[in-house]
């Protein structure tokens, strides 16, 4: 296992990381392809900090996740950087149904709340930290529902893949431990012109 799992105790259902990538244990390989768009690979838990970090989110912060996996990024959030509320939303069962449970394990249903449901539906108007991981063609899809929905300030962090008609704030290269680099960070604002 890669280095950067080794030191996160909380997320129990990783059993190994590939390319990176960390996969869930609990979930047989042959589901992990849902459609032709979504990848399903989670974040490891090193570009999850390095997306929050990039996002900078704090106390004030609510944190979106559209397409939540197991919730890693939510947990993340507000157990290591302290944002005060996250939501995601998710539709895999096998996801939808980890994430639920590891939110309880840890105790933060709280702060924490996983919706079964589409993130092109997504009720977004209270995030102030939108954070996708999403192939170009879904993140092409959901760009304009986050120009007409999002608010004026809101930053959208997105790992791997740029919103090809927006000008990224910072973008952040990465390289995992083994030496082997990652796709960038990409961090934007929704400029108050849209609003
Ligand atoms: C690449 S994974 C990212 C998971 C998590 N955000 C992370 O970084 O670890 C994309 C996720 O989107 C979910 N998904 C796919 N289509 C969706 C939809 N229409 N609405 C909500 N979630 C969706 C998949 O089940 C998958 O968990």
């Amino acid at each position: 296992m890669a280095q950067c799992c080794q030191q996160i105790n909380y997320y129990p259902r990783i059993k190994r990381v590939e390319k990176g990538e960390a996969v869930l244990s609990s979930i047989p390989q042959s589901r992990l392809y849902l459609d032709r768009f979504l990848p399903v690979v989670l974040t490891s838990p090193y570009i999850v900090r390095e997306m929050l970090q990039l996002a900078q989110v704090g106390r004030e912060d609510v944190v979106y996740d559209l397409g939540s996996g197991d919730g890693r990024i939510l947990i993340a959030a507000v157990k290591e950087f302290g944002a005060k509320k996250a939501i995601g939303y998710e539709t895999n069962e096998d996801f939808y149904q980890a994430s639920l449970s590891e939110i309880k394990h840890q105790d933060l249903q709280e702060k924490i709340t996983v919706i079964k449901g589409d993130l092109f539906k997504a009720d977004i108007s209270e995030a102030s930290v939108i954070a996708l991981y999403l192939s170009p063609e879904a993140i092409k899809l959901v760009t304009p529902k986050l120009e007409k929905e999002a608010n004026y300030g809101t930053r959208i962090v997105s790992r791997g893949f740029e919103i090809n008609k927006w000008q990224p704030i910072k973008v952040k290269n990465l390289t995992y431990s083994t030496g082997n680099p990652s796709r960038p960070i990409y961090l934007y604002t929704i400029p108050e012109s849209l609003k």
